[in-house]
């Protein structure tokens, strides 16, 4: 038992609802590890736990993703020792801390030449894009795909990654300055969907064939103009929901716009779809950003104490490519 400082949550609601307390942290069990944080990833998912559109169990802490050092190691557990230097994306919710406990199957080891902070800022967001571009819908050369939000954490990984798979690659954001971002992290056209009519872009840009994949995060506000977008019998990955979740929808959508296919995908499923997936996912991930094809974007730093004004900027579309924690 050791006594750390940790973000908590007594009731969900706004950032003000996260605090900075000192609490008990256990001792790891069987299976699990201790992490001594030295950066934390900030994700718009630690927004929905702590608002309550995904519901966690009260009190909590906030934070799925850090990078840092192994201090003890559980039951059973034999791929990590005492010094290791690891990076977790997974629950349990708890990330924004000094130190947290984690399952270690849910961890990997950080290879030379990554720091900690590029570990903490790449793992939940770059395990996204690797199962979104590799697995939910393997992208290959010559493919045109649409990524929304496309400056965003995930969204700036995710297009470089597609870019270097050989797709051409269209993004939206909604400022030049994020635009500019946007094809800077390969882009090859950015639409701005606050002013833009996306799907007549969509349209001009592919010469009317229109996209096999759309890839949309921002979810609600963006729905029908990712259909819109879709080619028939094209696939709509919808895989969050920045601008609120898309509910209430009917099927016969799918058919009227094309035999449609949407899926709603999340990273927990694709890394136990076998013993090994997260340490597969992390390796490929390592690979391409140690290759230099994919570079993290570390834009916003902010103090362990400070993480309520990482979520206000991050809510208030200010931030671009990943934003950390460093406690
Ligand atoms: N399914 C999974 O397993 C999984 C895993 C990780 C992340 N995600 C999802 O991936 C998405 C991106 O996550 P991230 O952490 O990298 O966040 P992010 O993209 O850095 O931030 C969200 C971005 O969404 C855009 N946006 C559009 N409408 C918005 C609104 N009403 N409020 C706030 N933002 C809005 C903003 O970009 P513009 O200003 O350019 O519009 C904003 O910067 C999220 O939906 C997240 O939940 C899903």
């Amino acid at each position: 038992m050791t006594t750390i400082k940790a973000i908590r949550i007594e009731k969900t609601g706004g950032p003000e609802t996260m605090a900075l307390k000192e609490v008990e942290l256990g001792n790891p069990r069987p299976g699990e590890i201790t992490v001594r944080a030295k950066a934390i990833g900030v994700n718009f998912i630690d927004t929905y736990h702590r608002s309550g559109l995904y519901p966690v169990q009260l009190p909590s802490g906030i934070g799925m993703e850090a990078a840092g050092i192994v201090e003890a190691t559980g039951e059973g557990v034999t791929q990590f020792t005492k010094g290791d230097r690891v990076a977790y994306a997974s629950g349990p919710v708890g990330a924004y801390a000094e130190a947290h406990n984690v399952s270690a199957a849910s961890a990997a080891r950080i290879p030379d030449g990554v720091s900690d902070e590029e570990a903490a800022a790449m793992m939940l967001k770059g395990m996204t894009a690797q199962f979104l571009l590799r697995q939910t819908f393997r992208v290959e050369k010559g493919q045109t795909i649409l990524w929304h939000a496309a400056a965003g954490g995930v969204g700036l990984i995710a297009c470089q990654w597609a870019k270097h798979l050989g797709a051409t690659v269209i993004g939206t954001t909604s400022s030049d300055e994020k635009a500019k971002l946007a094809r800077a992290h390969g882009c090859d056209h950015v639409i701005d969907y606050t002013k833009e009519d996306v799907a007549a872009r969509v349209m001009e840009i592919t010469g009317g064939k229109k996209l096999p994949v759309v890839y949309d995060g921002v979810g609600k506000a963006t729905f029908l103009s990712s259909l819109d977008s879709l080619a028939p019998l094209g696939l709509l990955v919808s895989f969050g929901n920045a601008s609120g979740p898309v509910t209430d929808v009917n099927l016969g959508i799918l058919a009227q716009k094309g035999s449609l296919y949407v899926t709603r995908p999340t990273m927990y499923h694709y890394a136990a779809k076998t013993p090994t997936a997260f340490q597969e996912m992390a390796d490929d991930l390592f690979a391409v950003v140690k290759s230099g094809a994919v570079k993290i974007e570390i834009n916003q730093r902010y103090s362990l104490a400070e993480a309520a004004r990482a979520h206000l900027d991050l809510e208030a579309r200010k931030t671009t490519g990943a934003s950390v924690l460093v406690p």
